[in-house]
């Protein structure tokens, strides 16, 4: 029987809670579909810093190496700075794991409705492919007479053609493998003379290579007006590491709830493991309540088991996710319900074993 080593960093808040619960729907997707997934807890995260000075091991990443993939939940506490948190845990793991691709897409479920008025599921299915280990979020830059009034900070972007071809390349893929083969581009190149011109310039060159793709570029800020006024024009949206990181809570937010949606940090080259996560983070709001929507965490690891190479399991997780909210019986709080974590999460095992949900 196949056997998937998953590293699990459940983390803090919402995240230890949604996290548990998603492993119960995966579990039960391997035992239907007849491989295993062998989960092992990393404490890692804002207690581990509280109790140790540091978000994850020093040799982390190495230990990290020998899994199969990574399964996140979320990274924050109010007692760290979010600086530190982001910093020294997620940013780190992605560029260090070269899991250039952020994926997220952003769907309207049927049953769940969005914020904008008169959409519909048909409305809403966009998928962006966001750049995950260069861009504005290198990290590079530094701060010099601090806390003087002289005080300056640099934050430096880092765009290369190689970084760039090749996420655009993963993003044509994608959009030529689905039915309106479109592909909307995020640029500023009219304000950012240098990166943006040249993000521009290489993904014209990547298009040539697939003639089936309608390419459009949009000025980012007219993109997110997009997403609101006509977001049945979007497909796949190719975007920089911060312009994908806001265009996605658009995209989620415009999807219902952020309780919904899920990504992946994924490594096309497959040299070193993918983590998947819900977009979500800690939501220290409502963490210990038991009242987390935790379909964006359960989607997340759908997707994991598909890049595992388990398509069925994903689709099976996905056709339950869908029948539950269409059914519109069992709704966490975000989506106007009442229901738990638990119920949520018994729904959806339910309607993957083809058992009746309670009402
Ligand atoms: P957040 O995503 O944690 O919460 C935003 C709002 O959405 C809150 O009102 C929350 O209750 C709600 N929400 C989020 N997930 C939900 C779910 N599954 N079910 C129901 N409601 C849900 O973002 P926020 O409040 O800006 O950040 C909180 C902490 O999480 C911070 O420390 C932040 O740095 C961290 N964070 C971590 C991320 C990660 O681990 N990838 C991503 C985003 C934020
Ligand atoms: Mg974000």
């Amino acid at each position: 029987m196949k056997n998937y080593r998953i590293a699990v960093i459940a983390g803090d808040g919402i995240g230890k809670e949604v996290v548990p619960a998603a492993i119960d729907v995966l579990n039960l997707a391997a035992e239907q579909g007849g491989f295993r997934c062998e989960f092992s807890p990393i404490p890692w995260g804002c207690d581990y810093y509280l109790e140790h000075g540091r978000m994850m091991d020093l040799d982390g990443v190495d230990r990290l190496m020998r899994f199969d993939a990574i399964y996140l939940g979320a990274i924050g506490d109010p007692r760290v700075a979010d600086h530190i948190s982001a910093r020294e845990l997620i940013l780190p793991l992605r560029q260090r794991l070269g899991q250039w691709v952020n994926l997220r897409p952003m769907r309207l479920l049927p049953g769940i409705s969005s914020p904008l008025a008169g959409r519909g599921a048909a409305d809403i299915d966009m998928i962006c492919v966001r750049e995950n280990s260069e861009g504005e979020y290198c990290g590079i830059g530094g701060r010099l007479h601090r806390g003087t009034p002289q005080e300056v900070a640099e934050q430096t972007g880092v765009f290369t053609r190689h970084g760039i071809e090749r996420i655009a390349r993963y993003a044509f893929k994608l959009a030529a493998s689905r039915p309106r083969k479109m592909l909307a581009s995020a640029t500023k190149s009219n304000a950012l003379q240098h990166a943006m011109v040249m993000w521009d310039e290489v993904v014209a060159s990547v298009a040539k290579e697939f003639p089936e793709v309608e390419l459009r570029k949009y000025h980012v800020d007219a993109l997110c007006a997009r997403m609101v006024t006509h977001p049945q024009t979007l497909d796949v949206i190719v975007a920089s590491n911060l312009f994908g990181d806001i265009i996605t809570d658009i995209g989620s937010a415009i999807s219902g709830s952020l309780g919904v949606a899920p990504g992946g940090n994924i490594n096309p080259d497959r040299t070193t493991p993918s983590m998947f996560e819900p977009i979500h983070g800690s939501a220290p709001d409502i963490a210990g309540k038991g009242i987390a929507n935790p379909i964006a965490a359960i989607w997340a690891g759908a997707m994991m088991l598909d890049h595992l190479g388990e398509r069925a399991a994903h689709d099976r997780i996905l056709s339950a996710i869908e029948s539950v909210l269409a059914d519109e019986r069992v709704k966490t709080p975000d989506l106007g319900g009442r229901a738990t974590t638990a119920d949520m999460t018994r729904a959806v095992t339910a309607a993957m074993t083809g058992s009746r949900q309670p009402a």
